[in-house]
């Protein structure tokens, strides 16, 4: 069986003082959930006083994105040794906002998810199509391609999480609908038992993300292939955040 994992990206909100509050109180709300693996993952500037705040919980900790050298000259940077030696457990690798904004491409993806999952963290590596793509019928396509060029090398490690958020859906209320999700989700773990063999993809647990609100979750998380949610917009409020970590009410 698949242990659920709802994890929450924050992207650029949050000072290290509103991290810890907030940390705080999901840790109250979330405290006697057992079943579902919860992870926020702050901005770096954030990350210790989260991690502070959520010592000795059930939340993990983690980054939004780290660089694929262990180490140097790469000014603003953050390598995965530092953010495994800091205490976080996790990282999110090739969201689409990285692919979009900072030229994030499936080779540089590749590299990434290579060290994060080296130095012992686990890898949250994101794919999904764009509107465009999906309007003129690539989206499995698309799906294809990433998966194979930035994760085909690592299906194997039980560390890896895959999140598939289509572009349209991050930020703007549209949510893929659970009968979306669930078809991008059997795709793309048919490809990885194609890839890594039938263990593989049995065990890989597949995220979906792009909206995901405390009034949707329950039907995504009905569909068989959905192991957990990305959750952005709505992981920055406590109390929103741990109704979706509580998600069979
Ligand atoms: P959203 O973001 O939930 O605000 O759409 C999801 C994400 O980008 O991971």
């Amino acid at each position: 069986m698949r242990v659920p994992l709802m994890a929450g990206n924050w992207k650029m909100y949050k000072t290290a003082r509103e991290a810890a509050e907030v940390i705080r109180a999901l840790r109250a709300d979330v405290a006697d959930v057992a079943d579902v693996d919860v992870v926020v993952c702050p901005p770096f500037t954030a990350l210790a006083a989260a991690l502070e705040a959520a010592r000795g919980s059930r939340i993990a900790i983690g980054a939004q994105d780290c660089h694929w050298e262990k180490e140097g000259a790469f000014t603003g940077e953050v390598a995965a040794p530092m953010l495994a030696d800091l205490g976080c457990r996790h990282a999110i690798v090739g969201h689409s906002e990285r692919r979009q904004y900072f030229g994030e491409t499936d080779a540089t993806v590749d590299r990434k998810v290579e060290a994060v999952l080296a130095h012992g963290l686990t890898c949250i590596g994101c794919l999904g199509e764009t509107l465009q793509e999906r309007e003129a019928g690539q989206t499995l396509t698309v799906l294809e391609r990433q998966l194979r060029g930035g994760f085909a090398r690592h299906l194997t490690s039980a560390r890896l999480v895959i999140a598939y958020e289509p572009v349209w859906a991050i930020g703007t209320g549209r949510t893929a609908t659970p009968d979306q999700a669930q078809e991008a989700h059997t795709f793309l773990r048919g490809l990885v038992a194609e890839v890594a063999g039938g263990d593989a993809a049995a065990r890989l647990r597949i995220l979906c993300g792009g909206s995901v609100k405390p009034d949707n979750v329950a039907a995504l998380m009905a569909q068989p292939d959905v192991d957990g949610g990305l959750v952005g917009g709505a992981s920055l409020d406590p109390a929103s955040f741990a109704r979706i970590v509580k998600f069979r009410g």
